[in-house]
C-alpha cells in the first residue's frame, strides 16, 4: 500500500513537471517566437537562445527579470538587432515556465 502511495505522488510530480514544460512551450510559441525563431534559433530581430550563454547561466532571477522588464536603450546587450526587448505581460508562474523552457532550449 505505502508502495503505492509512493508511486501515485512519483505520478502526479511528473504529471506536474510536464505540464509546466508543456505551458512554457506554448507560451514561447505564442509570445517569442516571432522574434527568437523556432526553437530558439534567432532571426534577424532578436539572439538565439540555443547555447546562449546567458541563459545557460544565469539564474533565473536575472533571466526573469529581462523578460518582464524588457530591455532598452543604453541597457541593450547587442546593438546589432534594432528592436528592443518588450516587456512580456506574462504572471509570475508564466515567465518562470517560459525561463525553464529556455534553459532547456539553451542547453541543446
Ligand atoms: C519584438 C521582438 C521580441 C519579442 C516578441 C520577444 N523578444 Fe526577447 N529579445 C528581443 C531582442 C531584440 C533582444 C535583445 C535585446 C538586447 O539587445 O539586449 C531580446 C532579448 C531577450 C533576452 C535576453 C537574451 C540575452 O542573450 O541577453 C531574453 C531572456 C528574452 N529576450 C526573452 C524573451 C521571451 C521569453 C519572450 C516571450 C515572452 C521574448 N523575449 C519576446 C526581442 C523580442
Amino acid at each position: 500500500m505505502r508502495r503505492l502511495i509512493g508511486l501515485g505522488v512519483l505520478a502526479l510530480s511528473v504529471a506536474v513537471a510536464s505540464s509546466a514544460l508543456a505551458s512554457g512551450e506554448d507560451i514561447f510559441k505564442s509570445k517569442c517566437l516571432p522574434c527568437h525563431g523556432a526553437a530558439g534559433a534567432g532571426t534577424a530581430m532578436a539572439p538565439a537562445f540555443k547555447g546562449n550563454a546567458f541563459i545557460k547561466t544565469g539564474s533565473d532571477d536575472d533571466i526573469s527579470k529581462v523578460i518582464a522588464g524588457g530591455r532598452a536603450g543604453a541597457a541593450k546587450k547587442y546593438k546589432e538587432f534594432a528592436l528592443d526587448m518588450p516587456p512580456a505581460p506574462l504572471t509570475p508562474q508564466e515567465i518562470s515556465d517560459v525561463v525553464h523552457y529556455l534553459k532547456g532550449l539553451a542547453a541543446q
